[in-house]
């Protein structure tokens, strides 16, 4: 089968967030499954860019109203990726510093959307299925269906995966002549709440709607930022796919960011190890068990209990416990955790913004991992902490609740209901006992290193899901 992901992020090209992994990873499983993938994303400015071969294989020009792009398809020649990688280089709008966050992102994806199907279209093949990530990419399968331009998809099978809909893409119907002609008779088509919704037009429209979990699929036809109903109208459509991690790059046996490796049979130790590096890194106590936190600082993670919580906790457990926030995102969150770096010295740090290899580090040094997630679609680090034998204390929702169970019903984690500052403490309380009790603590460690999370398995479902839209050709 021939398959394209259509993506803002993929790892290690550029990442923000899990969506990078996730594309990074799924089509690696693909292609080793016999299918011929690529993977299509802008071309941001990043390390991977600058030190890499590519060759252009297309050029061309994309016309939104009076602007006017070109852009240019480069194919990644190394082949280290284990999956073809394309990137679509409009240097006036991707060559910045951050991947999002600009007031012209909408023209920035849309030029994008509309130069990767340029270039689709003017290939020889047809691709046998089109697997578009978030709404960056969501009106590629309206494009598809209703663009003359892009007439030559219209038979095209496209599929939406939903890796967070609390973002959605929208904007005003002023924009709508940037879009390629098409008959007006389906300008509904793109409307949602008065805009142009690029992710409801991609749920509408792609013959296939999947998210990154089971139960994350359940939560939005209840809670879903506004596209509830939508939701419910595409049941018969939706399928949710709990997200696999890549078990070769997630591998404590064999990680070269750790101090130590290990594996099932000597985790105590080489936990120990890595532990005391980190602790060395960051003046904290390894003798004393380890909560951090690893993500966006945003209250959709629950970043804004952070700060209370850490302090309540080190203040009643003072010295008992240590933590440590590796995160950046709102600036109200970073100041407040900072805050409480004078306070809490010596059991207490933070590292404001992103990095791979500390955060590997973290996975294998750490006792706990904090996840007091509002929404959480799927969520990786729970996965990836659970491989470091890391206990996970998550709140239910999402795929947390897919992926860990309470160790009190026999489970890998320890979980909580509420995204709140009496919930947090509380689990951390229970992991303090938990820790003092080593070989009920190693036992659900144990539990969690043996969980399988391979993208082996996943892969297939996506396959499946690939099958049943092509065979309504
Ligand atoms: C987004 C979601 C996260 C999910 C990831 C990969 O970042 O917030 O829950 O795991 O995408 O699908």
């Amino acid at each position: 089968m021939e398959i394209f992901h259509i993506s803002a992020e993929c790892y290690p090209v550029a990442k923000v967030g899990g969506l990078a992994d996730v594309v990074g990873a799924l089509p690696k499983y693909q292609n080793n499954a016999g299918h011929r993938v690529r993977v299509v994303m802008p071309c941001y400015d990043t390390k991977f860019r600058k030190e890499n071969e590519f060759e252009c294989v297309h050029w061309g020009h994309v016309k939104l109203g009076n602007f006017n792009f070109s852009f240019n398809i480069l194919k990644e020649q190394t082949d280290k990726l284990e999956f073809e990688l394309y990137l679509v280089e409009i240097p006036e709008l991707f060559y910045r510093k951050e991947v999002y966050g600009y007031e012209d992102d909408i023209e920035r994806f849309l030029s994008f959307q509309m130069a990767a199907l340029d270039w689709i279209i003017g290939r020889n093949e047809i691709p046998d299925v089109i697997n578009c990530h978030d709404h960056h990419t969501g009106l590629i399968p309206f494009m598809m269906l209703y663009c003359d331009k892009y007439q030559k998809l219209q038979n095209t099978p496209s599929m939406i995966t939903i890796h967070n809909g609390l973002y959605q893409g929208q904007f005003g119907f002023d924009k709508l002549y940037y879009l390629p002609e098409f008959d007006l008779a389906h300008v509904k088509v793109l409307e949602w709440d008065n805009c142009i919704n690029s992710l409801a037009v991609a749920i509408k429209c792609a013959w296939a709607v999947t998210t990154v979990s089971p139960n994350y699929l359940n939560e939005i036809n209840y809670s879903a930022n506004g596209l509830e109903s939508l939701f419910n109208l595409v049941r018969y459509k939706s399928k949710g796919i709990l997200n696999g991690i890549d078990i070769e790059v997630w591998d404590p046996a064999t990680d070269a960011m750790l101090e130590k490796n290990y594996s099932l049979k000597n985790f105590e130790k080489g936990k120990q190890e890595n532990k005391e590096k980190l602790c060395n890194l960051f003046n904290l106590d390894p003798s004393k068990p380890l909560f951090s936190f690893i993500g966006r600082l945003l209250e959709e993670k629950g970043g804004d209990l952070l700060p209370h919580a850490s302090a309540l906790a080190l203040s009643e457990k003072f010295q008992e416990i240590n933590i440590l926030i590796l995160g950046s995102g709102n600036a109200v969150i970073e100041d407040q955790l900072n805050s409480l770096l004078t306070d809490y010295k010596g059991n207490y740090n933070t590292f404001i913004g992103y990095n791979e290899e500390l955060a590997h580090l973290i996975y294998a040094g750490s006792d706990f991992l904090l996840m007091p997630s509002r929404v959480e679609p799927c969520g990786l680090n729970q996965m990836y902490s659970l491989r470091y034998g890391t206990i996970p204390i998550v709140r239910r929702t999402g795929g947390l609740k897919d992926t860990v169970i309470d160790f009190g019903d026999d489970g890998n984690g320890i979980c909580h209901d509420q995204a709140s500052v009496g919930d947090i403490c509380y689990s951390i309380q229970r992991a303090v006992d938990l820790y003092d009790d080593k070989k009920h603590l190693n036992k659900i460690r144990e539990i969690g290193m043996n969980t399988d999370h391979s993208w082996e398995r996943v892969c297939q479902e996506y396959i499946e899901m690939y099958k049943l839209i092509i065979n309504k050709k």
